[in-house]
């Protein structure tokens, strides 16, 4: 029997390229609220017997997670084999510590959760930074994959001699493992993050790379605050417009807007997030692994 794939609305277009991809059968479902806010959910596809999978990225996971709660549990109640979560970007990882006393660290706390009603997860670069594997905090298999490549190609076809720049130790992974895959050059900053919307960054020594185009690299842009002092310090050193690249676009507020005032080349993303700067598609590996990794094995 074909696996069944539903979404809910906001995740519709990476949605109908996973189908179109995979040949399975498209959900329909019914996400909405009771005028008091209580979520509402209403199943209105057969699921008896099959594989069924939910697409839901994470970026406004307050007001989706008891959607997909009741989604989970009501899919199962109606005969559903195993319910799989594809997240192409997976909430509630950057909060990995008590970087304050007394704070939740919420990572932990979502990951058992979710745990609870889901049977797997795949997901896109998730922040794995103090954990170095989902599998330290959820107790279902997960599959991790990375949009190196779709990002490494969509440098090469659309920048020459670029320099790859990660504006923090974090970034320092995925930014090198981009630049080879690139053929370019690479440098990491130093951040210092003292607030939500407090960022210092310290620029090395640039002065070999000023014929290139800086290429900031980073996971999640979410107010944007690294990538504006990132840029600033460029743009001071003296390096050509830099063209900003996040695999997650979070954008909070004003801050696409805000990142584009700092003077900037262009601001493109991966498709994990809707947003008009998505100009990188990771359908194609997130199809790849659902083919590849058969929901047996993902259950095993
Ligand atoms: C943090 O370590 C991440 O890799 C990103 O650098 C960070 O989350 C970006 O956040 P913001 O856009 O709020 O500066």
């Amino acid at each position: 029997m074909k696996p069944i794939i539903f979404t809910f609305p906001e995740y519709e277009n990476i949605t109908n390229l996973l189908i179109t991809k995979l040949g399975f059968e498209k959900g329909d479902v019914e996400f909405g609220s009771y005028p008091g806010g209580e979520s509402h959910v209403r199943i209105l596809s057969d699921v008896k017997d099959k594989e069924v999978y939910l697409v839901c990225s994470m970026d406004k996971i307050n007001s989706v997670i008891m959607g997909l709660i009741f989604f989970a549990e009501t899919v199962r109640e109606f005969g559903a084999k195993k319910v799989h979560l594809i997240a192409p970007y997976l909430g509630y990882m950057r909060q990995d510590k008590r970087f304050n006393e007394g704070e939740a660290i919420t990572s932990n706390i979502f990951a058992k959760m979710l745990s609870q009603y889901i049977n797997s997860l795949i997901t896109i670069d998730p922040h794995l930074h103090r954990h170095k594997s989902l599998d330290e905090i959820y107790r279902i298999p997960s599959k991790v994959l990375h949009a190196a490549d779709p990002v490494a190609d969509w440098i090469k076809n659309n920048i020459n001699n670029s320099l790859l720049v990660g504006p923090d130790e974090e970034s320092g992974q995925w930014v090198s493992d981009i630049a080879t895959r690139a053929g370019a050059p690479f440098i990491v900053l130093s951040k210092i993050r003292r607030g939500d919307r407090d960022v210092e960054v310290s620029v090395p020594e640039v002065n070999k790379y000023r014929d290139h185009t800086p290429v900031l690299v980073d996971d999640i842009i979410s107010t944007a605050r690294t990538m504006i002092e990132t840029v600033k310090h460029l743009n001071k050193a003296g390096l050509k417009k830099t063209v900003c690249i996040g695999i997650h676009a979070a954008f909070v507020d004003n801050a696409y807007q805000d990142l584009q005032d700092s003077v900037v080349e262009k601001i493109v993303t991966c498709n994990t997030i809707p947003h008009k700067s998505n100009e990188i598609d990771i359908s194609g590996i997130l199809s790849d692994a659902v083919k590849g990794q058969p929901h047996q094995e993902l259950t095993k």
